[in-house]
């Protein structure tokens, strides 16, 4: 029995809507209700909102929030609206030379391969690797095969960097197979050959402690794992790496920025040397102070412990699917779970039942009231911290009946 890090009474939980799809949208704690109405209340008179403590103290505490979590500095973080922006910025800062390449596995969710396609007028190539045997995407991706315990994604990644490879671009945890990459290990062949590694971190965040030591950049977005709404998230980024880039050059992102005893007007500052100089200008505040909040509960309690319970009700649901037609695949699963291999998602493969028989089963899943989702040929549960062994049992005779 294990009981579940994060207290579920401190949600709106409802017994009509079991959400295992936290890898789609989290679920955001009642306090993140209270500190939003608290924020708009003030905003409804804004001599209510105070300088240092909200426009300067809460985007201060958020970064300092967020560098915990990943085990970072404040000083690296850039608080950016989504995973995407983190990443555009990153493209569009890097100082690119025509011939160069990203690298990145097949099957990217488009957060993490459009800002590198868009590079494509300045001559830089989007290179896509598959990470084992019959790994397909795109058009084909539901007759792709999945990955196994077996497989060495790393090793094909690593195989295929070459002289003109820049950037390594990946997801941490993959949005529709749900596995998990090494990125130490990837991280130390990166270095080796001065490749930048480049993390899409959102299907890991929360739910999965990170290792930054051999990373580039880290982006991600707050409303998955990390439980705020949409719309704030953040980016790490390493300080070699950021000191290569371009700005983004918004007024927030120089010397002495909001010092109005000097002319506004004044251009001659230079660049921050820190994250605030990959900012997109003003910050959210509204957003900012509920993923406070979020990041506030998560680290309250610690990844780790979150983490540890995932991969408990992650077990007790494959053992309950032995002695149901999901057994290949449940042992398949418990495999890359046994070697550390997979985050919070435990994508099962359609295994030959196609799009409509997975759409048929979340179907009959939501006249139980259990929540899921698919994508690419995969049917996804994602436990988190609050999940509870009543909650597995639900999804197992779900599953057993379908
Ligand atoms: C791997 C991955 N990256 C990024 C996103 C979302 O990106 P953004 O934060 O830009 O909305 C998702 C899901 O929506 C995802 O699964």
């Amino acid at each position: 029995m294990s009981t579940p890090p994060l207290n579920p009474a401190l949600f709106h939980l409802d017994p009509d809507h079991l959400w295992v799809m936290h890898c789609a949208e989290g679920p955001v704690p009642r306090a993140g209700m209270r500190v939003a109405r608290a924020f708009m209340q003030k905003e409804l008179q804004p001599w209510e909102v105070r300088w240092e403590e909200d426009f300067q103290g809460i985007p201060v505490a958020v970064r300092r929030e967020a560098a915990d979590l990943v085990g970072g500095r404040a000083e690296d973080i850039s608080l950016t609206p989504t995973t995407s922006s983190g990443l555009v910025t990153l493209a569009q800062g890097i100082p690119w030379h025509l011939g160069d390449e990203v690298l990145a596995p097949l099957g990217e969710f488009p957060s993490n391969a459009w800002p590198w396609l868009a590079l494509r007028p300045r001559g830089v190539r989007f290179r896509e690797v598959p990470l084992w045997e019959g790994h397909l995407a795109g058009a084909a991706a539901w007759a792709s095969e999945p990955p196994r315990a077996e497989s060495d994604p790393e090793g094909r990644l690593i195989e295929a960097l070459d002289p003109r490879t820049r950037v390594l671009a990946l997801s941490w945890v993959r949005f529709q197979d749900g596995l998990r990459l090494d990125l130490p290990r990837l991280g130390a062949a990166c270095r080796e050959r001065g490749v930048h590694l480049v993390v899409d971190g959102i299907q890991g965040a929360g739910t999965v402690p990170i290792n930054l030591e051999s990373l580039s950049a880290f982006a991600t977005g707050g409303h998955k794992g990390l439980l705020a709404p949409q719309g704030m998230g953040f980016l790490w980024t390493a300080e070699d790496f950021r000191q290569s880039l371009s700005p983004s050059g918004t007024w927030l992102s120089v010397e002495a920025a909001t010092d109005f005893s000097r002319p506004s007007t004044d251009f001659d500052r230079g660049w921050l040397a820190d994250g605030r100089a990959l900012e997109p200008g003003g910050p959210n505040l509204l957003q900012a102070s509920t993923l406070l909040e979020s990041l506030r509960l998560i680290s309250g309690v610690g990844v780790p412990a979150i983490e540890a319970h995932v991969a408990l009700l992650q077990t007790a649901l494959l053992d309950a699917l032995g002695g149901s037609k999901w057994r290949p695949e449940a042992e398949r699963l418990q495999a890359l779970l046994r070697g550390g291999r997979l985050g919070s998602i435990l994508a099962f493969h359609h295994g030959g039942q196609g799009q409509d028989g997975l759409e048929r089963l979340l179907k009959a899943g939501y006249h139980r009231g259990v929540f899921a989702s698919v994508r690419e040929g995969y049917l996804r549960v994602a436990f988190h911290g609050f999940h509870t062994e009543a909650d597995v049992e639900r999804v197992a005779a779900w599953l057993h009946e379908a």
